[in-house]
């Protein structure tokens, strides 16, 4: 039975894969942790501590407290925010990973971390972006996420510490909301429909990114943690994708179930350029070939669940 770390766990992934893994491995097996206070039910489903990863020896004495063996690193900042503040993104996410590693090697845990989409750049080819290819990203996001695949494949062939991860799309949810990336008008074009009936894009029509919806970003990371290694070629940062869209295409869709509606656009330059230098899609062969991947939803299937989902939420919430 895995004694299972996440750090981050408050953040939108953490707040699901949090109980997703205490449903499958035992609530008292899974400790989240993260440096904000956390929901009743993060802290209610199981064991909580208050941890910032970037304090290496905070990190280091909770692995050996909880005889973590495995440990999901999930604290850092998104897209949007790492531009706005730099410093603190390498902090957090350089610092932060540097920190799990170390804890790893030391107390022989496996590790899994996601990277990104945002680990491609301007020069990676847009379309079908292949597993292996030119990553040359130019916000400080990407250079952090490129450094992080890097350092996690070095610990794997240095130190045989069993690092794991994806290469997620923009992740799609109706749990907690993404703050600071450039795929969040995805998750809040939802809430603004149901809410206002309108919504204003910040980035502008005909930008394709490559999306995912909550339920199968938590089962990639479980799959991929769970997957056979001798089948595994890559181990680190995988494509996966589920769909790719640009804004009016969703909008498309959530008008099936509100006629009335209606977006418009006010591009925000930065989270544009981050948005442009992205694929448009990814090929994530490698991933279905290695440890089968496979996603479940598509974009009208999420956006029936997002909107059956929402409306009951917000109901209850106004
Ligand atoms: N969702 C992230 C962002 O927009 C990309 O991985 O920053």
């Amino acid at each position: 039975m895995k004694r299972i770390l996440i750090t981050g766990a408050c953040g939108q992934i953490g707040s699901e894969l949090t109980p997703a893994l205490r449903e499958c491995y035992g609530a008292d097996n899974v400790i989240a942790t993260d440096i904000a206070d956390p929901p009743a039910c993060l802290k209610e489903g199981g064991p909580f501590k208050i941890v910032d990863c970037t304090d290496i020896n905070a990190i280091g004495w909770i692995v050996k407290k909880f005889q973590a063996d495995t440990i999901c690193h999930l604290a850092a900042l998104l897209s949007a925010v790492a531009e706005d503040k730099p410093n603190l993104a390498w902090k957090v996410n350089m610092t932060g990973l540097y920190n799990v590693l170390e804890a790893a090697r030391e107390y022989e845990c496996s590790v899994f971390t996601p990277s990104s989409i945002g680990a491609f750049g301007p020069t990676t080819p847009h379309n079908k972006t292949p597993q292996d290819t030119i990553q040359r990203p130019t916000s400080m996001y990407g250079v952090t996420k490129v450094a992080g695949e890097l350092l996690c494949d070095y610990y794997y062939k240095r130190f045989g510490v069993d690092t794991r991860g994806v290469r997620y799309p923009g992740i799609i949810s109706n749990e907690t909301v993404p703050s600071g990336g450039t795929t969040d008008y995805a998750v809040h074009i939802y809430y603004e429909a149901i809410k206002e009936r309108k919504y204003t894009c910040f980035l502008k029509k005909g930008t394709f990114l490559d999306m995912m919806y909550m339920p199968d970003a938590i089962k990639a990371a479980i799959d991929v943690m769970e997957a056979n290694p001798a089948k595994l070629i890559h181990r680190n940062a995988f494509n996966v994708t589920a769909m790719s869209f640009p804004p009016e295409m969703i909008a498309v869709e959530i008008k099936k179930y509100i006629p009335e509606f209606t977006m418009d656009y006010d591009v925000d330059p930065i989270r544009q350029a981050i948005a442009d230098s992205w694929p448009n899609s990814m090929d994530d062969s490698a991933a279905r070939e290695e440890w089968g991947w496979e996603h479940e939803y598509d974009l009208p299937k999420m956006t029936k669940d997002m909107i059956d989902v929402l409306t009951e939420k917000l109901r209850v919430k106004t």
